[in-house]
C-alpha cells in the first residue's frame, strides 16, 4: 500500500508503485486541474507540490508530476493546483487575473502551484527570485511580461513577512487554504513509509531515484517494475563533511547540493553552476546517482564530479566496494559495475583553499537545456604553478570524458598563454565528437577549446588580457 495526503484527504492505494502520480491524480482522483502537457518534465503543466518532514521541520519542493512514481509519494504531502483553493480567488490567482497573465489557461494551474511553493520555501522575495520559482513552467500563449508584473506583486506582498511561520502567513494572507496548518501533525501521524521492497523471485528490481531519466526513457513500462525505491532511503541521503572529505548519499538531488552549507562555503560560483542544469523542479527530484548511472555523455554532475576525482562506493546490499569515477565508465552506457550494485555514496577530497574549481556548459538555448559540450576543472596551484589538474569534458565521445592526458600536462606547468593552448592541444587528441542534433564534431571540438580558456580567464582573469590580445 502506498499511503500519502493528497491536498486534504488521506490517501491509501495499493496500485503499483510505479504508478505516476500525474496517472493517479488525474485519472483515479479525477483532480483534472493537474494538466498534461509534455510529459518530459519540460513544460511545468503537472507541477505538484511535495511536502515532507526534514530535520522536523515541514518543507515543500515542486515537482513534475509526469514523472514521479507515487511510490516516491509515501509519507508525504503532495498538492495539486486544487489543493490551493480558498473561498473566491486566492492571492496568487488574483494577481494573474489583475495582470492579466492567463490567457487559455493551460499552462495556469502549474504557475500557480510554483508559486504556492515559493511562498512556503520561506525564500527572500524579490521579484527575481519570484520569476526563479517558475522557471520550469512555460506558457505558450500569455507572453511572459504580464507574467512577471503578477509575480513582481506576489514577491512584493511576501516581502512584508517577518520571521513568522510561512504556513500562518500564507493562510492568513489568502494564499493559501487553512488546511495547511495541520498537515505537520498529520503527517506525522501517518505510518513510517516502508522503503525496502523485497526481492520477488530472485528478480531484479530496478533501482529508481527521481525518476527524471527513467520515467522519460521507459514511460510506458514503469508501472509494472519491480522497484527498489532509493529516493527517500536514509542511508542514501545527506550530504556530511569529515576532515576535507565530503560525502553525498546516492539519493542527495541537485537541490540538496545547492543548499548545503558545505557546498556553498567550498564552491563560492555554485548558484551560478546549478542555474545551468536542469529546472527547480527536475532539481528537486534528480538524485546524483541518477545523474552518474545515466552515463549521458553530457550529464552535468557527471562531468563535474570527474574534475573532483569523485569516489564511489558501490554496494550489492551485501558487499561494498570503491570504484574512481574515473574509471566507472566502460564504453557508451557500460558501467563498471553489476546489475545488482548500487551506489551508495559518492566521496571527494573539498577544494583547498589554493584549489580552483570552475564548471562550463554550452547549450543550444542557456536554460533548461542540455549541453552540447560542458566541461569541468580544478586546479591546485603553488607558487604560480599547477600541482595538480583534473579536466573532464561532456559531449565529445561516447562517455563523459575524463581528459587524462590533458590533466597530467597540466601538472608543474606555469598558468600562461602557451599552457593553455598546449592543453587544448592535448585534450583535442582525446576526444572523438560526432555531429548530431547539438552541433558537428568540427563545432563541439571548437567548443572544448572555448571551454578550456574559459576555464582559465575565469579562475585567472588576468590572462584574459593575453589571450584576446594574441586573437
Ligand atoms: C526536463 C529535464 C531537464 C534535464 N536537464 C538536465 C540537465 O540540465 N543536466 C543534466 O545533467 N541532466 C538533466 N536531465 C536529466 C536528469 O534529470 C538527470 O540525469 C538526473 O540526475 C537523473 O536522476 P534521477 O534520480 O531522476 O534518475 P532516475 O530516472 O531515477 O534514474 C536514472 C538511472 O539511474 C539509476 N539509478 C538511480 N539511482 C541509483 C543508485 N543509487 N544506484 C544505481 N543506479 C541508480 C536508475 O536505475 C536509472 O538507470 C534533465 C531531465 C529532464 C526531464
Ligand atoms: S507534462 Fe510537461 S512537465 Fe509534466
Ligand atoms: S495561458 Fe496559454 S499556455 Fe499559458
Amino acid at each position: 500500500m502506498v499511503h500519502f495526503i493528497l491536498n486534504d484527504q488521506e490517501i491509501n492505494t495499493s496500485l503499483p508503485k510505479g504508478t505516476l502520480l500525474l496517472d493517479f491524480i488525474r485519472y483515479q482522483q479525477r483532480l483534472t486541474g493537474t494538466k498534461i502537457g509534455c510529459r518530459e518534465g519540460d513544460c511545468g503543466a503537472c507541477s505538484v507540490l511535495v511536502g515532507e518532514i526534514k530535520h522536523g521541520e515541514l518543507v515543500y519542493r515542486s515537482a513534475t508530476s509526469c514523472l514521479m512514481a507515487i511510490g516516491n509519494a509515501r509519507g508525504k504531502h503532495i498538492v495539486t493546483v486544487e489543493g490551493t483553493n480558498v473561498e473566491g480567488l486566492n492571492f496568487i490567482q488574483q494577481c494573474f487575473a489583475e495582470e492579466g497573465a492567463t490567457q487559455c489557461g493551460f499552462c495556469t494551474p502549474g504557475f500557480m502551484v510554483s508559486l504556492a511553493g515559493f511562498t512556503l520555501s520561506g525564500k527572500e522575495a524579490t521579484p527575481q527570485t519570484a520569476v526563479d520559482a517558475v522557471n520550469g513552467n512555460i506558457c505558450r500563449c500569455t507572453g511572459y511580461k504580464s507574467i512577471e508584473r503578477a509575480t513582481a506583486k506576489i514577491a512584493d506582498k511576501l516581502s512584508e513577512r517577518k520571521l513568522e511561520d510561512v504556513i500562518a502567513f500564507a493562510v492568513a494572507n489568502n494564499f493559501l487554504p487553512a488546511y495547511f496548518i495541520n498537515i505537520k501533525e498529520r503527517l506525522l501521524q501517518l505510518d513510517p513509509p516502508v522503503i525496502n521492497t523485497p526481492k520477488q523471485n530472485g528478480s531484479l528490481l530496478k533501482f529508481l531515484g527521481g525518476g527524471t531519466d527513467l520515467y522519460v526513457q521507459q514511460h510506458d513500462t514503469m508501472h509494472e517494475e519491480e522497484i527498489d525505491f532509493m529516493f527517500d532511503k536514509s542511508e542514501l541521503n545527506g550530504i556530511k563533511q569529515a576532515g576535507n572529505k565530503c560525502y553525498l548519499g546516492a539519493a542527495v538531488t541537485v537541490t540538496d547540493i545547492l543548499e548545503s552549507p558545505v557546498f556553498q562555503d567550498h564552491f563560492p560560483n555554485l548558484a551560478k553552476h546549478i542555474r545551468l542544469v536542469s529546472s527547480t523542479p527536475i532539481r528537486n527530484m534528480a538524485t546524483i546517482a541518477g545523474n552518474l548511472v545515466n552515463a549521458s555523455p553530457i550529464g552535468d554532475f557527471t562531468i563535474f564530479f570527474l574534475a573532483l576525482n569523485a569516489q564511489l562506493v558501490l554496494s550489492d546490499g551485501t558487499n561494498s566496494r570503491e570504484v574512481p569515477l574515473q574509471q566507472f565508465y566502460k564504453g557508451y552506457k557500460k558501467l563498471a559495475k553489476t546489475h545488482e550494485e548500487y551506489i551508495e555514496q559518492i566521496w571527494f577530497e573539498l577544494p583547498a583553499a589554493n584549489t580552483m574549481f570552475n564548471f562550463e556548459k554550452v547549450c543550444k538555448r542557456t536554460h533548461l537545456d542540455i549541453a552540447s559540450v560542458n566541461s569541468a576543472v580544478s586546479l591546485q596551484i603553488e607558487n604560480d604553478k599547477i600541482v595538480t589538474a583534473y579536466l573532464s569534458a561532456g559531449g565529445v565521445g561516447p562517455v563523459p570524458a575524463y581528459l587524462s592526458k590533458a590533466s597530467a600536462f597540466l601538472h608543474g606547468r606555469e598558468i600562461n598563454e602557451r599552457t593553455i593552448e598546449e592543453t587544448i592541444a592535448i585534450a583535442k587528441t582525446e576526444i572523438s565528437p560526432i555531429s548530431d542534433a547539438r552541433g558537428t564534431a568540427t563545432y563541439k571540438s571548437f567548443l572544448l577549446g572555448q571551454l578550456i580558456k574559459a576555464h582559465f580567464v575565469t579562475i585567472f582573469p588576468a590572462i584574459k588580457i593575453q589571450l584576446l590580445a594574441s586573437e
